[in-house]
């Protein structure tokens, strides 16, 4: 039986529209999850919309139709960029199912069975643009004299009827379960972050709220509705089959991997687990928090003006130069600057020139001069050697780096086994030996061709599109592109389709 590996991103609030900060955390989750895929794991990947809250409800308002019609109008237009995004989920949840509200109510009563959950008052501060309570401490006044939480958004008071989760219960437990698991935060520093915030005392949460009515009734009081971070994080158990302890995708319980932007880790990292450790689930294995994007510079804003769609850029550049970039630019934990400059010169630089002309270079020369197939190998020097070790080895260095989320050092060592591999063509100039000595020509192109498979095959996840043209280039066959199958090298006399360029260079329109 295969390992199972279920990775999960955040839903996304349909309260707007999706831009390049949501398209990452999916594309970032999709590279995990066509990695473990090709690395043998039976894999459950989800995504999908968050759908309930005030936020939502008032942008419903604003746009003058329902909170339902208005959902599945924006839940569609995310499902769209997941699919424009070439995003290989294996489900997509939006919380207004039928199915989740099962699951969020059987959640709570099982909280409230355990003892965990009692009716109070909430008093206190609430931002909608973050859904979050706020403690009056945090809070400061901005330039426009209104009271405004650590993220900018402002607060408004409440004092409302409130069941309370009794969080403050878990603290000691979610410490010594962090302390204990290094690697339940990624990355470190953000666990750091996490690990002293809880030093600080946890506080019982409030889990209802009775001002606005959209959102998962509470069970057996119908004045409630559940506050919408606890209706949204039951969506990984949900999308499972859960309370249904036989449904047959329970088996990916618990999640090996949530990744969430910086901005939502302390609900997966503190609020989540204790719900969990409440409820006697297991816990997931891991929560990444990545970084934030810019735009040239500038904090993407409706008001600036400066969000960027997506499928804009996909149109113009291509979704596997646009996912490549996203994942090479920045490291993943830590914040990007998008411009449009910088993106053309990853597509220019290393697509176009590193790995395309590698690749263009190598196959029209055993187009014209191998005959047009795989050419024979024939006795290994040192600088062979190098090259063939190189090559032997890539799948297992980057797999660990795959596995602490580190894209982009995985990236950049598949690039240095690029960047040899022209190096060696040109120290090798098989055009020269084409002329003096024939059958180490040949040998020459096999150890290319053996190194652009390899790079091809472990690139997959990253570009899938680009990287399967380039597979089917090399003439590997689609059942021998799995992580298995790296060790097997091409048969000599294969033939190979004429060749033509993957990564054209892009010139910006005058
Ligand atoms: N609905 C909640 C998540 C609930 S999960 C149980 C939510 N939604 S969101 O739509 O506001 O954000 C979804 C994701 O997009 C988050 O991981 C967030 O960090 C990410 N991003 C939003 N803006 C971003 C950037 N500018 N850059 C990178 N990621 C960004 O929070």
């Amino acid at each position: 039986m295969k390992p199972t590996f279920y990775i999960t991103t955040p839903i996304f609030y349909v309260n707007g529209a999706p831009h390049i900060g949501h398209a990452y955390t999916m594309i970032a989750a999709d590279v995990m999850a066509r990695f473990k895929r090709l690395d043998g794991y039976d894999v459950f990947f989800l995504t999908g919309t968050d759908e309930h809250g005030q936020k939502v409800e008032k942008a419903a308002i604003d746009a003058g139709k329902t909170p339902q019609q208005f959902t599945d109008e924006v839940s569609a237009v995310f499902r769209d960029i997941a699919a424009r995004m070439n995003v290989s989920n294996d489900a997509f949840i939006r919380t207004t199912e039928p199915r989740h509200y099962k699951a969020s109510q059987a959640l709570w009563e099982n909280l409230i069975e355990a003892g965990h959950i009692y009716l109070g008052g909430y008093e206190g501060w609430y931002a909608i643009r973050d859904e979050a309570f706020y403690d009056e401490s945090e809070l400061t006044t901005n330039a426009q004299g209104q009271r405004v939480a650590p993220t900018g958004a402002p607060v408004e008071f409440v004092t409302e009827p409130s069941y309370f989760f009794r969080m403050s219960a878990f603290r000691d437990r979610l410490v010594d379960h962090i302390e204990a698991n290094p690697e339940f935060i990624g990355p470190a520093a953000r666990r750091n972050e996490v690990l002293g915030f809880l030093k600080g005392g946890l506080t019982d949460l409030s889990i209802s709220r009775t001002s606005f009515r959209w959102g998962v009734p509470v069970p057996g009081d119908n004045a409630h509705v559940m506050y919408v971070w606890l209706d949204a994080l039951t969506n990984y158990l949900t999308a499972l089959g859960y309370p249904d302890d036989e449904a047959p995708d329970m088996r990916f319980w618990p999640a090996d991997l949530h990744l969430v932007g910086k901005d939502i880790l302390r609900f997966h990292a503190v609020i989540w687990p204790s719900l969990l450790m409440a409820a006697g689930l297991p816990l997931p294995k891991r929560v990444y928090a990545h970084g934030w994007w810019t735009i040239e510079g500038e904090k993407m804003s409706k008001s600036i003006g400066n969000v960027i769609d997506p499928r804009e850029l996909a149109d113009t550049f291509g979704a596997d130069p646009l996912r490549f970039f996203l994942l090479r630019e920045t490291s993943f934990g830590s914040d990007g600057d998008y411009s449009r400059a910088a993106l053309v010169r990853r597509l220019n630089v290393e697509l176009a020139n590193d790995l395309g002309n590698l690749a263009q270079r190598t196959l029209s020369f055993v187009a014209k001069n191998a005959g047009g197939v795989m050419p024979k190998r024939g006795p290994t020097t040192e600088a062979d050697s190098v090259i063939a070790t190189m090559c032997s080895e890539l799948h297992d260095i980057i797999s660990p780096i795959i596995d602490r989320q580190d894209f982009s050092i995985a990236l950049e060592t598949i690039w240095v086994a690029i960047r040899a591999g022209n190096a060696y063509i040109d120290q090798q100039a098989p055009w020269t030996l084409r002329k003096i000595d024939p059958v180490r020509m040949e040998a020459v192109l096999a150890n290319l061709l053996d190194l652009l498979r390899v790079v091809s095959t472990l690139l997959q996840p990253f570009m899938p599109d680009s990287m399967a043209r380039m597979l089917d280039q090399l003439g590997v066959p689609p059942g021998q592109r799995e992580f298995a199958a790296l060790a097997t090298p091409l048969p000599e006399g294969t033939a190979l389709p004429p060749p033509e360029g993957v990564f054209p260079r892009f010139v910006e329109a005058a």
